[in-house]
Formats: structure tokens, sequence, C-alpha cells
């Protein structure tokens, strides 16, 4: 049998991965244990993306890290989570270097504590060089904000005289969104079995393949991604197209 790795083409690999990382608190539920066990358990899953998508070349790979929704949780977990963001950051900053990973991240950032900005702040400009990939955290992150301040920032434009309503099209609003750097999401990635996508990058996942998983976020390991990469390697993606001429464009 070879392995699911070698099974992959290539040549028609999604430039940009999206993943929700769902499912730690049941994890450690099941386990007896309590939410932030399954928390600190997902570094490891986390590293696994990380490495998966390295090794392939995927050119970006964005990671839903924290919900501008999940700040209404326990203060406890709040902080636990800040506390291992900060930790995880300033241990894994060195190995992102090292990859030649460039880091970005989304979402409304004041709202992080002092302390994670700097570190942010420190792992972005340690790696603003690299191009190897870009690893882009959610952090703090909800779409509809995203989008109310993109069209925030278009109506004054308009109100300044700067921009003329009839020149607002697709590309004008992508480039007013936290991700105008970055290309649309072609495989959007949700584990522990929730089908939903929770206020995750509305816009960018318009024409996105979608696998949801019945896998809970600490058990996510590199098969898992890389099985993920062959089956959406199997999906037509016929943007509103017949199949027929997907097959004639081919050509
Ligand atoms: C995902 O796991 C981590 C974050 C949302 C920060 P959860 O904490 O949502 O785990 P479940 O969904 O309750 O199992
Ligand atoms: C989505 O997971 C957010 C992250 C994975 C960071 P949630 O666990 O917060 O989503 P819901 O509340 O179940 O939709
Ligand atoms: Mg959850």
């Amino acid at each position: 049998m070879p392995l699911i790795k070698d099974k992959i083409h290539p040549e028609n690999l999604p430039k940009h991965v999206a993943i929700i990382m769902d499912g730690n608190g049941r994890w450690a539920k099941y386990r007896g244990e309590d939410r932030t066990f399954g928390h600190r358990n997902a570094i490891t899953a986390v590293r696994n993306a990380i490495n998966a998508c390295n090794e392939l070349e995927i050119p970006y790979l964005t990671l839903y890290t924290f919900s501008s929704e999940n700040w209404s949780r326990p203060n406890e977990e709040v902080n636990t989570l800040m506390n291992l963001l900060s930790v995880t950051l300033l241990q894994e900053a060195e190995e992102i270097f090292s990859k030649g990973l460039r880091l970005h991240v989304i979402g409304d950032l004041e709202r992080l504590p002092d302390l994670v900005k700097e570190q942010l702040l420190n792992v972005q400009s340690l790696t603003k060089d690299n191009d190897k990939g870009n690893l882009i955290l959610a952090l703090s992150y909800g779409s509809q904000r995203e989008i109310l301040n993109a069209v925030k920032m278009i109506s004054q434009e308009v109100k300044d005289g700067n921009l003329n309503i009839e020149d607002i099209n697709e590309k004008v609003f992508e480039n007013h969104l936290y991700t105008k750097d970055f290309p649309p999401v072609d495989l959007l990635i949700r584990t522990s079995g929730e089908v939903r996508v929770s206020n995750f990058l509305l816009w960018q996942i318009a024409y996105a393949e979608m696998q949801f998983l019945d896998v809970l976020w600490p058990d996510f390991d590199k098969d898992t991604f890389f099985q993920c990469i062959y089956d959406y390697q199997n999906k037509e993606r016929r943007y509103g197209k017949t199949s027929e001429q997907i097959e004639e464009d081919k050509i």
C-alpha cells in the first residue's frame, strides 16, 4: 500500500488551506480531564498541520485559533488559552523561522493581552523576509466584523470623494479585508464533527471545498492532513460551469 502522502499529485495542490481547529474540550472530557487539558494537547496537532503543509509546499495555511465569540468563554479558560498562546509563540518562533515560514495574524488584535501582542509582533518581524510559506493565525477573529470594517472603510472613501460607488467590485472589497494579501481559501477543514463555519472567513470561502472531519483536534496528525489533500484532489471544482466545460478547459 503506497503511503497516503505519495498518492498526492504535486501539480494540483490547494494554494490556501484554512482549518477550524475544534474539539479540544471534548477530547479532554472523554479522558475525564478539564477543558484546558485539551488545549494543552492541541499544540502537537498544530505542529502536525504546519509541518504537513510545509512538506507539501502549500503556500498559505490559516488556523482559526481564537474567535471573537470565544471571548465569552469563562475567564479562566480564556486566560489559559492566552497563556498557552504566549508560551507556544515563544517556544515555536525559531522553528517557524527555520522552516522559512512567515507569520501573519488576522483579527481584532487590540483585544489581546499586551504580552501576546508583543510576541506576535516579534515573530512577525523575525519572519518577515521568509518566503517558503505563510502561516496565518486568526486570533480574536470574526468574519462578520471583518466585513463590516471593510464596509465602513469603503463608505468613508466614497464619502471623501476618493471612490465612486460604481467602482466598488469584488476586488475592491477584498482589498479591505484582513486577508487582502492572501489568495481565496481552496480548502476548508473543520475537525470535531460539527458542520458549521462559526464566523470564519465567510467571504474568502465562497468557492472553497469543505471537509468536516470526525476527528477531535488534538488527534489531528499529518496523515489526516494528507488524506484531506488527497480527497480535495478528487473533487472537480466547477465554479458554476459544467463538467464538460471544465474538461474542455483542460485541453
Ligand atoms: C477548539 O476546541 C479550541 C478553541 C475554540 C479555542 P474547543 O475548546 O471549542 O473544544 P470543544 O468544541 O468544546 O470540544
Ligand atoms: C470555532 O470553534 C473557533 C475556533 C476553532 C477557534 P468554537 O468551538 O468556538 O465554535 P462553535 O461555538 O462550536 O460554533
Ligand atoms: Mg468547539
